[in-house]
């Protein structure tokens, strides 16, 4: 472990707050990078005074080489999180989603730092492998601009490994939930706002019909894995999926909130959203024969933790 503090885009966001959580835990500093455009300060302990949150965009590359000064590590989350948000503001998305890792990857190269964790994301593998567990050779067809920003910076970081010693460990994640996701957008992810909805007895709006499935991972199984990335002597190329090679669909999630909650408010059917993945299932070999995730979390004991039922 380093003594330089960890530069964390994204920190105050859902994932990017755990994250500081568990790094501050184990002894780090860390530098939050965030431009608040969803992520809270009330997601951080800011009295603590191994953190630093600097407020501003990953797309300043002015910005990104003064906050990287001094760091020993990078991890990069700071993105527009929602695929349908990409969808309504591709441009918009581009900066954050795009040129915020270019910006992120020329720092490092000009600063020297060479570990950089990355969140990229399933949604670069599109339709391809539906209903199948999908490996990471699986062809790539980045359906909305989301996904194409993320494949693309994928690539850019492996330009950096091969032309700059840049070592980047690149992650795709499924669909990960747990407290702090933001329930209050539309565009949230949808354990979060299901859940809110019905404890609150308000309207859900289920998309299409319900049978579109998702690998859902608790957020406390990815930081486990985030942190051996960001501690293992060497990370091999090649991104890793991060799901847990179960799939669940959107019914069978409802009726598992029903049996939360002892019923579920009025289900409001809509079309499917455009770009809308229909199933999304990891194949995991790849992340278990690197990383070391002992029992992953179940549903119901996510739901659990995510309610404070726990
Ligand atoms: P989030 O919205 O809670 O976190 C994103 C954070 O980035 C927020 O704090 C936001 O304010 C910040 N941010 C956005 N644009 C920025 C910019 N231009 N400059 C600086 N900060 C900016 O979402 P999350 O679920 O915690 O996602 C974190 C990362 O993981 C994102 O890159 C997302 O694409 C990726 N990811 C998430 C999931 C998931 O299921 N949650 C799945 C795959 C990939
Ligand atoms: C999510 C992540 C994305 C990540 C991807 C990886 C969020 C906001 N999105 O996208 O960052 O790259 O996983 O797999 O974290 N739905 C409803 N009603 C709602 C909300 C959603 O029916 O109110 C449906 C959607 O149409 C979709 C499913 O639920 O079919 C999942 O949606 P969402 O949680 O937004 O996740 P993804 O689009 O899979």
């Amino acid at each position: 472990m380093s003594d330089l503090p960890v530069l964390v885009t994204g920190g105050a966001g859902f994932i990017g707050s755990h994250l500081v959580d568990a790094l501050l835990a184990r002894g780090y500093s860390v530098r939050v990078l965030d431009n608040l455009s969803s992520g809270k300060p009330g997601n951080l302990p800011l009295g603590d005074p191994r953190l630093e949150l600097v407020e501003g965009d990953v797309a300043d590359v002015g910005l990104v080489r003064g906050v990287m000064v001094g760091c020993g590590a990078v991890v990069h989350l700071a993105a527009v999180a929602s695929v349908q948000a990409s969808v309504i503001d591709p441009v918009g998305t581009h900066r954050s989603n795009f040129i915020g890792t270019l910006n992120v990857c020329e720092a490092m190269r000009e600063h020297g730092i060479r570990r950089v964790l990355f969140a990229s994301s399933a949604a670069v593998y599109g339709n391809n492998g539906e209903g199948e567990a999908i490996d990471e050779d699986t062809p790539k067809t980045p359906l909305t601009p989301y996904a194409a920003d993320k494949l693309a910076s994928e690539h850019y970081l492996d330009f950096y490994r091969r032309q700059h010693g840049l070592e980047p460990a690149i992650f795709r994640f499924f669909n990960i939930y747990g407290p702090r996701q933001d329930p209050s957008s539309p565009y949230s992810g949808v354990i979060s706002i299901f859940t809110e909805r019905a404890a609150k007895r308000l309207p859900i709006t289920l998309f299409g019909d319900g049978e579109q499935t998702r690998d859902f991972v608790y957020i406390a199984d990815l930081i486990e894995v985030l942190l051996q990335a960001l501690e293992a002597p060497q990370v091999l190329p090649g991104a890793v999926n991060v799901g847990l090679n179960r799939s669940l669909s959107l019914n069978r999630l409802l009726e598992e909130i029903s049996a939360l909650f002892g019923g579920l408010p009025e289900v409001r059917r809509e079309a499917a959203r455009p770009g809308d993945i229909r199933h999304s299932r990891a194949d995991n070999r790849r992340l278990m024969e690197r990383y070391r995730l002992a029992e992953p979390t179940s549903m119901a004991a996510g739901l659990a933790c995510l309610l404070g039922r726990a």
